[in-house]
């Protein structure tokens, strides 16, 4: 490619962004990349930040995507603490909040998600934390000492390991849930009943089908969380966690299409040329569903970046159509899950082993057919479980329950 070209331009500069970045070089680009990110941290993943990093176990430098040095070794062009404030597909340029414009021969968007506010009075106060953040991870953890009170509103995810590592750090956790379950829309009832087991059995107060009315509070810091039916729980800190929203404002104002993330095709193309999207903020269509799928987890945002370089670099058989994985931990519980089910989207769930145990698959099926499955204290699974996803083929309930029938023999 000639020095002289337009370079490709990733806004975002977290993982997804790093990885495209890095997808570029291997498959042999030699123009210029500029990576611009508005967090003032070169590109990290935020898994650890609620679980080994929260926890004091992983070291800061073991968040990073990649070395420092890394970025001038591959001749990309970081740009941090900048954040882009608007894009013009037709003159082909990116428009910085402090000034300045960008020019792009491509442009991919990796602008991931943000976290959802907490609707109510006494929200702003300080002690009132969300996590996106590694400084926010740098907060929570401050807040969770031994015998403090934490109040965790939201069981999804951010909820589960936030509580998780709260009691192992000894402090005293309310969990507040809008649903009768945590994960319900994810897990369904039969598998979220497992995670709410796991957290009461760790001494967790987990109250469900509660309505968040206000947050308390004194001089400006947070002290508690009234509830709809007027009762009200005591926190030195609250942490909210209820879900993300795809960061689609600058694709939104640019005339993208956008319909719960920046729509894209298989290629990861979005309805205007030579503009990408990938990762959290991707709502990209899945020729192996048949239909559109935003995917908010890590191996999404590190995958999808690899899709889109390829595009990119106008290689045709550059397709997305990997089958989602995710993992958690929380306490001694481990688990990796692979498919994808729709809210509400499944007709049975077949266990492989005793939930109670917490060693166990769970598998999610719709007329016969395994659309996920969710492998807890139990390894090197995931690829004959993907591969059932994948064959979309109507297999015995019975022996997949069996665990002496080998899982490619279902
Ligand atoms: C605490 C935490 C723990 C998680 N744990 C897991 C896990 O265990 N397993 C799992 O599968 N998933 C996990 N996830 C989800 C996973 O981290 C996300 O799916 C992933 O980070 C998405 O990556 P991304 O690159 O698409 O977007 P993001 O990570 O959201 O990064 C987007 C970047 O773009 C920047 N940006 C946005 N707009 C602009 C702009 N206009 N100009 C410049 N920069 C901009 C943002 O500041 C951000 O740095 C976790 C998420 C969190 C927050
Ligand atoms: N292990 C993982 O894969 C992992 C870990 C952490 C975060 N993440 C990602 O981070 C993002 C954010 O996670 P999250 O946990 O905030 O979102 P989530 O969507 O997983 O869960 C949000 C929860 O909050 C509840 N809720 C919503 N509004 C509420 C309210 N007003 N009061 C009480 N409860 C309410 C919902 O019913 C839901 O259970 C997601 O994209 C998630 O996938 C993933």
């Amino acid at each position: 490619m000639a020095g002289s070209e337009r370079p490709i331009v990733i806004v975002g500069a977290s993982l997804g962004g790093a990885k495209a970045a890095e997808a570029l070089r291997e498959a042999g680009y030699r123009g210029g990349i500029v990576l611009i990110g508005e967090e003032h941290e070169r590109p990290y993943e935020r898994p650890p930040l609620s679980k080994g990093y929260l926890l004091g176990k992983d070291d800061r430098e073991k968040i990073y995507v990649h070395p420092p040095q890394w970025y001038g070794e591959h001749d990309v062009t970081l740009r941090l603490g900048t954040a882009v404030a608007a894009i013009d597909p037709a003159a082909r340029t990116v428009t910085l909040a402090d000034d300045g414009e960008v020019a792009y021969g491509k442009l991919l968007l990796t602008t991931g998600s943000v976290p959802r506010r907490l609707p109510v009075p006494g929200a702003d106060q300080d002690g009132v934390l969300y996590l996106r953040r590694v400084e926010d991870s740098d907060r929570i953890k401050a807040a969770l000492r031994p015998g403090a009170r934490i109040a965790v509103i939201g069981a999804g995810w951010i909820g589960l390991e936030v509580a998780a590592a709260a009691r192992t750090a000894g402090a005293e956790v309310t969990v507040l849930e809008a649903m009768e379950l945590p994960l319900l829309r994810v897990l369904g009832r039969e598998v979220a009943q497992v995670f709410a087991d796991l957290h009461r059995d760790h001494g967790v107060d987990l109250r469900f089908g509660v309505q968040v009315t206000g947050l308390t509070g004194a001089g400006g810091t947070v002290s508690g969380v009234k509830l709809g039916d007027g009762s009200e729980v005591a926190a030195d800190a609250v942490v909210v966690g209820i879900g993300i929203s795809p960061a689609t404002a600058l694709a939104e104002a640019a005339g993208l299409e956008v319909d719960n993330g920046i729509k894209t095709d298989q290629h990861l193309r979005t309805s205007a040329p030579d503009v990408y999207a990938a990762g959290d903020v991707a709502n990209a269509y899945h020729p192996l569903f048949g239909k559109h799928v935003r995917v908010e987890h890590w191996a999404n945002a590190l995958n999808q970046p690899q899709t889109a370089a390829r595009a990119m670099l106008g290689q045709p058989d550059a397709v997305y159509d990997r089958v989602p994985y995710f993992f958690t931990d929380q306490y001694d519980l481990g688990m990796e899950y692979v498919g994808y089910v729709e809210p509400g989207g499944y007709d049975r769930v077949v266990f492989r082993g005793d939930p109670a145990t917490r060693e166990f698959i769970a598998f999610w099926l719709s007329g016969g057919r395994v659309l996920a499955g969710m492998n807890v204290n139990v390894w090197d699974v995931t690829d004959p479980i993907r591969e059932l996803v994948r064959s979309q083929r109507a297999v015995d309930p019975k022996a997949l329950a069996d665990p002496d029938v080998p899982l490619g023999e279902v």
